[in-house]
């Protein structure tokens, strides 16, 4: 029998997984289906109760979700712990075992793709909302020089930067020195809103990283107008569906391959 997965989310129908996992799949020879699923706003628990029910074998959580299917899980990894967050469930019997892989995806981007090494370099962090959480710890462990947590509301940076050893927090307004990755953990692309960051935060060299993809947000924008090497998250996409796979199936895909197709279109 075909082993069955799904991405839970609202909306969900231009989700790009059933695509990735679907080559991942295929490239690596599992017998598995992966679609997506549309929960009620009001009814991730049993939507993801029934799905179980048939047999499902786990399934990635999107959003607006992931919070809940931490609530939602009986057992939870390290990091979906770190992150407060889930957004890969296995299910096994009685169990809903809960993980989070976009840090680790954050991270495996950066690195592999781009080429990019974490230790010793100063990051900059600009949100404070669930996907900057989500992404701290595996950052913390590459062991920068710094992590500097930017946020408008300063104050959500602060409390997040006091549950994480080793961080510090701004406003955006008094961001001081330079970096060498800013990661823009923010919402304000998808309203196009610009952040009140200047230039000079990029140093020479600097990576600039948008967990947004498929768009040049206004601080894409900012990083180009400066000279700034710029990436967006279709990389760390298709490597936190990676990092699931292997939650799943034991099995490493190779994501080159797969994000050249995904860039293609
Ligand atoms: P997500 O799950 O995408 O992180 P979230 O938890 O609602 O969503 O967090 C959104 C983040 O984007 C927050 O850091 C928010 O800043 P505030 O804490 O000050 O609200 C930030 N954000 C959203 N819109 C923004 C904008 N127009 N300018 C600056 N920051 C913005």
């Amino acid at each position: 029998m075909t082993d069955r997965y799904v991405v839970f989310g609202n909306p969900i129908a231009h989700s790009k997984s059933p695509r990735i996992h679907g080559l991942f799949a295929a490239q690596t020879g599992q017998d598995m289906a992966y679609e997506t699923c549309l929960a009620p706003l009001d009814g991730f628990a049993a939507t993801v109760t029934q799905f179980r029910a048939t047999g499902g074998k786990g399934g990635n959580v999107t959003v607006p979700f992931k919070e809940e299917a931490f609530r939602l899980c009986t057992r939870l990894s390290e990091r979906a712990q770190a992150a407060g967050a889930v957004n890969t469930m296995n299910f096994s019997g009685d169990e809903i075992l809960g993980d989070n892989t976009d840090g680790a995806g954050l991270v495996a981007d950066i690195r592999r793709n781009l080429g990019m090494i974490i230790t010793g370099k100063r990051v900059l962090l600009l949100g404070a909302g669930g996907a900057a959480r989500g992404v701290i710890q595996p950052l913390m462990a590459e062991k920068p020089a710094q992590l500097l947590i930017a946020n408008r509301t300063e104050g959500k940076a602060t409390a997040l930067a006091c549950e994480f050893s080793g961080c510090a927090a701004a406003g955006f307004t008094d961001i001081d020195g330079t970096f060498d990755i800013v990661i823009n953990a923010t919402s304000a692309g998808l309203s196009n809103d610009a952040l009140p960051i200047a230039g000079s935060v990029f140093a020479p060299g600097a990576l600039a990283y948008d967990m947004m993809y498929g768009k040049a947000t206004p601080f894409l924008q900012l990083a180009t107008a400066h000279g700034t090497r710029c990436a967006d998250g279709l990389g760390m996409l298709v490597e936190q569906a990676a990092e699931a796979f292997f939650v799943w199936r034991g099995v490493r895909p190779d994501t080159g391959p797969v994000l050249d197709l995904l860039r293609a279109g």
